[in-house]
């Protein structure tokens, strides 16, 4: 067993977590929308105006702030007007990337509706690849306009005749690939002619423009972000700046023990890319804050292909990985702004699986259930030390010190919160947990762990990997706590 010790300074606090951290992302892809999400009105599987009841519960409990839909790749060859009206007059169209066909029966008006029940809030990302300005600020107006024209009755007569008030707006997506291959400066011309007339239709609206990930190990776009910015003279048109990062080591159930550390590894790419754009931004933007959106992310193992609609199986390995994530993403609050896992149901790294009237959670969901105390929290100022493993990152050329646990930690009134992966396949690690200037009166606590990280819920057995409660006491030197080896765990402490 190795000891570790995490002090944490609540006079400290860094900036206040973005609920929107904890959001999803569900494209028209293999089964995420159809059958994951929506199963239409007349289904024998019990929905709600289309949307199946299991799911709505499931996404509720998770308090989810925000879903990114369309797209992905699909939202640039998506024309908005193919999904309203009446469903028998929608046309069925093609999904190029994905190789199906979209009844279209799923489009705005549902994609509202589905959100209004789950209690997020509505993130449309737009087509830039294969459509216009005029398309976008159609599609905007339909949404949020208040005055009377032609769109804002349709969308009255297609069930609202109030405004959606649709806040977050991507402006296309992964545009120097599937989203039409431009280069960072003609995507800067094409983003400004989008974002020049949507902002003067709407001004409460938040843009985001599509980054790229330094790190991901492309070095082809590597300098995107930096050219786009120097391109971006109109710091007045850009709220958010977004990228995209999939890990991947070994199968997604036999990975080796070498790729069991090999993906917390990776996870400082991550971290690069996040230091480098959070400066990047600061640099360009001194007088305005622009956030980063990280709108896709998750894991993407080889067995998710176009030929099975990306569906993968999901280990206990990925819900570390995301708990990792999300520490990361909480730890730089004060420029991530969202982040949208990637896909809400069936696709990658879903948080519940679906078939037929069938539906389990994957342990990714559960850490997500267990992070909700972080939504809105303060983040705060906090030291770990513990012991390190050495990995070899992709896209870097040296090996990194790893360190065995991965925490983040919050407070809101007088609780405070840590969430702590045991980044490592075999230890144990006994942790004194101090607050430096608050007495801990009582502490509480939750533990996801499997005897194998390779271990997975299944709809034979839904429940295998699912959070128990744990003992834990505080002491006048704090809380000590022993953490499982590849496990994730949730304190919350009560000051006094
Ligand atoms: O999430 C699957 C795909 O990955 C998305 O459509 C695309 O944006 C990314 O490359």
């Amino acid at each position: 067993m190795s000891q570790a010790h995490i002090r944490i300074w609540t006079e400290l606090p860094a900036a206040r977590i973005n609920p929107n951290i904890y959001g999803h992302f569900a494209e028209h892809l293999g089964r995420c929308i159809y059958e994951g999400i929506w199963v239409g009105p007349k289904s024998r599987i019990p929905n709600d105006k289309g949307v199946r009841l299991d799911v709505l519960a499931a996404l509720k409990q998770l308090r989810a702030p925000v879903v990114r839909w369309p797209g992905g790749c699909f939202a640039d060859a998506y024309h908005w007007r193919d999904g309203i009206g009446p469903a028998k007059s929608r046309p069925e169209t093609v999904n190029i990337w994905w190789r199906q066909n979209d009844p279209n029966s799923f489009g705005t008006d549902e994609f509202m509706r589905f959100c209004q029940a789950v209690g997020c809030a509505p993130y449309i990302c737009m087509n830039v690849g294969s459509g216009t300005p005029q398309e976008a600020l159609e599609w905007l107006e339909y949404c949020n306009f208040g005055g009377d024209t032609t769109l804002t009755r349709m969308r009255a007569d297609n069930g609202s005749p109030e405004p959606y008030g649709v806040k977050y707006w991507g402006v296309g997506n992964e545009n120097w690939g599937c989203g039409g291959r431009f280069d960072a400066r003609d995507y800067a011309k094409e983003y400004t002619r989008f974002a020049t007339y949507l902002k003067a239709l709407d001004l409460e609206i938040e843009l985001i423009a599509c980054g790229f990930s330094p790190y991901g190990g492309n070095p082809k776009w590597d300098n995107w972000n930096h050219d786009f910015c120097h391109q971006m003279r109109h710091a007045d048109l850009i709220d958010h700046l977004s990228i995209h990062r999939y890990f991947a080591r070994g199968a997604a159930t036999s990975f080796s023990d070498a790729e069991f550390r090999a993906v917390f590894g990776d996870l400082i790419t991550l971290e690069k890319d996040i230091q480098a754009t959070d400066r990047l931004l600061g640099y360009f933007y001194p007088d305005r804050f622009v956030g980063l959106i990280i709108d896709e992310w998750g894991m993407w193992h080889p067995s998710a292909v176009v030929d099975n609609g990306l569906e993968q199986e999901s280990s206990l390995r990925d819900a570390l990985l995301a708990g990792a994530c999300l520490n990361l993403f909480n730890r730089y609050a004060h420029r991530v702004t969202m982040a949208n896992i990637a896909q809400t149901i069936n696709v990658l790294q879903s948080v519940a699986n679906t078939d037929g009237s069938k539906m389990y959670l994957t342990p990714t969901y559960h850490v997500f259930d267990m992070m909700r105390s972080h939504m809105g929290a303060l983040v705060l100022t906090q030291d770990v030390q513990c012991d390190h493993y050495e990995s070899h990152p992709v896209a870097l050329s040296q090996k990194h010190p790893v360190p065995e646990l991965s925490v983040s930690s919050s407070q809101s009134g007088n609780k405070v919160f840590l969430s702590v992966v045991n980044q490592t396949l075999d230890k144990d690690i006994e942790a004194v947990v101090q607050i430096t200037d608050g007495r801990i009166a009582s502490v509480s606590g939750k533990v996801l762990h499997a005897d194998d990280p390779r271990d997975t819920n299944s709809f034979e057995h839904p429940k295998r990997i699912t959070p128990k409660r744990l003992k834990v006491e505080a002491g006048p030197e704090g809380v000590s706590h022993v953490f499982q080896a590849h496990s994730f765990t949730t304190l919350t402490c009560t000051l006094e």
